[in-house]
């Protein structure tokens, strides 16, 4: 059994909603998030740590929102933004500048400790340590006054094709969404074992 290891009940929905319980099982650790400028490393990290806690196959999902006028802010430290500033203070933020484009992105890294063998496959990364396969997904859209009731985090202030995630349900917002996107090229990889 897979397990998405993750303290987020929207993250678990969401890969839920896709993937089918099936597939996987929730497990509820916190791992450590690094320091980094970029989702990849914090993603790999994240998933090497989880495996060596679970002991079976694990998936992690580190996503951030990036803002184009703000150099991509708060990106990695979208977490601790949304903690500690809020999701209507980064809305305030962005009324400060004309261009309001930002992208979600997610990575998402899966870590069995190397018992897959897989060396042609995608998204492999070997640098030695524990072998980790990491899933991007990347959407654009525009930052916008809060509106919605649904989903989670940032959602209520990212508008795409004239909605808000939190004004989609899980699976709409899974057909076009960084995470959804992510998800698609992991079965497809996974489905493929
Ligand atoms: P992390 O991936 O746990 O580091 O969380 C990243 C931050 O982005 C948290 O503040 C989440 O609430 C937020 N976040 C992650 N994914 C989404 C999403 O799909 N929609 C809205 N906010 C998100």
């Amino acid at each position: 059994m897979l397990h998405y290891v993750t303290t987020n009940p929207g993250k678990l929905r969401e890969a839920r909603q896709y993937l089918g319980d099936e597939t996987i099982t929730d497990y509820d650790y916190d791992y450590t998030e690094i320091q980094h400028a970029s989702l990849e490393p914090i993603a790999a990290a994240g998933a090497r740590e989880a495996y060596r806690e679970v002991g079976e196959p694990v998936v992690v999902d580190d996503s951030g929102l990036f803002l184009d006028a703000f150099d991509g802010f708060p990106g990695p430290y979208s977490a601790y933004v949304e903690d500690t500033l809020g999701v209507e203070t980064v809305w305030e933020l962005a009324q400060t500048v004309e261009d309001r484009s930002a992208a979600f992105r997610c990575v998402m890294a899966y870590c069995d400790g190397g018992a897959v063998d897989d060396p042609t496959g995608p998204g492999r990364v070997d640098d030695g340590e524990l072998p980790v396969r990491l899933f991007v997904g990347d959407v654009a859209g525009t930052i916008v006054a809060p509106r919605g009731d649904g989903g989670f985090g940032y959602d209520p202030i990212f508008e795409h094709d004239g909605s808000t995630f939190a004004e989609r349900s899980s699976e709409a917002k899974n057909e076009l969404s960084h995470r959804g996107r992510a998800l698609a090229s992991f079965a497809e990889w996974h489905d493929r074992q």
